[in-house]
């Protein structure tokens, strides 16, 4: 069951060169979020895509019908070399650069490729499409040259720490917008501008885990039975935990769409019996899953289901490692939007 839940795509060189241009005309316009760069970021897919052959084009196709966990991008060859810093630099100067922004449109252009658009949550990231996701806060296996002994570390991607499995917040709905909020992201695609050490993202696939539940467990998991905290990246004062939501829904399209954070999920106090044993079963099935490993490097770039996979990544090794991460809006979503150029949603 696993295999048929991720797939592979790599370009040959002549596309490989078209993505390149593309990725560098984007990035001279500003990147994802400059005004009109999403417009143009599909018309590039929409050049790109006849050129595809037919197992390019269906394996983009099972990706834009929710079929698929993940989707592993390779053969990208990035222009100009990038040497490794002695460390790593500072968020607002990786912002700025060029290179960051290159790998932020690629991505940008993979998520039209399947057909979902680039977005920003209001509440998240300073409502900014591109995340860097290294370690800017501490809480590496090597502390960071600032880095103080005994201070708390924030659990979110600009930290050090091990991500144990989850989808991505928020985690009130999936795909349709419910009590003024926008459903979780429907994708995520991460690629690498730095990765020293090889260290790898952790996808589990969780159709295998729902059909091992068993129906009565899965229909459990669909009660309103379960708490999640807040996420530490939220804006201050925005996106408060929540309680009493599900955790798996009904999804037309990809069968089913489930929100979990496992560092972050616990049982309502009012959850039936039930509910409590099949979140146990739940959880037990996750811890004993064997993730699959992905390394990312800046010729490859992983696109993740947010519905029907969950990700995590170990205690980093390396503080040079650096990834650039977008979250995509399926065509099944409906968020509220805010902004239609660059895209913003309410979180
Ligand atoms: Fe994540």
């Amino acid at each position: 069951m696993q295999d048929s839940e991720v797939a592979y795509l790599s370009f040959d060189q002549d596309q490989a060169r078209t993505l390149a241009a593309a990725s560098q005309h984007l990035a001279e316009l500003g990147g994802p979020q400059a005004r009109g760069v999403a417009s143009q970021a599909r018309q590039w897919a929409q050049r790109l895509h006849p050129t595809l052959d037919a197992s390019q084009k269906a394996v983009l196709q099972r990706f834009a019908d929710g079929q698929l966990s993940a989707l592993m991008c390779s053969q990208m060859a990035c222009p100009g070399s990038d040497p490794l810093p002695e460390h790593l630099p500072e968020l607002a100067t990786l912002a700025q650069s060029e290179r960051c922004l290159y790998l932020a449109s690629r991505n940008q252009l993979l998520l039209e490729l399947v057909n979902y658009r680039a977005f920003a949550f209001d509440i998240d990231n300073e409502g900014q499409i591109m995340r860097l996701v290294g370690n800017f806060k501490g809480g590496g296996s090597v502390p960071r040259p600032d880095e103080h002994q005994h201070t708390e570390v924030e659990l979110s991607s600009h930290a050090g720490l091990r991500l144990g499995p989850h989808t991505e917040a928020p985690y009130n709905c999936s795909v349709a917008a419910s009590e003024g909020r926008s459903p979780a992201p429907s994708a995520l695609i991460l690629s690498a501008r730095w990765n020293p050490a090889g260290e790898p993202t952790r996808i589990i696939p969780l159709r295998a885990i729902i059909e091992q539940l068993g129906s009565l467990h899965a229909l459990a998991l669909t009660s309103t039975s379960f708490d999640f905290t807040r996420s530490e990246c939220f804006v201050a004062g925005q996106g408060e935990a929540g309680q009493a939501t599900s955790m798996l829904q009904f999804d037309p399209d990809g069968g089913f769409s489930l929100r979990y954070n496992s560092y972050r999920f616990s049982l309502n106090d009012h959850a039936s019996d039930a509910a409590a044993r099949a979140f146990d079963a739940f959880q037990v099935l996750v811890r004993d899953a064997q993730p699959l490993a992905f390394v990312l490097q800046p010729d490859s770039a992983l696109l993740i289901n947010n519905c029907r996979a969950l990700h995590g990544r170990d205690i980093l090794q390396d503080n040079r490692r650096l990834l650039v991460r977008l979250f995509g809006y399926s065509r099944f979503a409906r968020p509220i939007v805010l902004n239609d150029d660059p895209l913003l949603v309410r979180g």
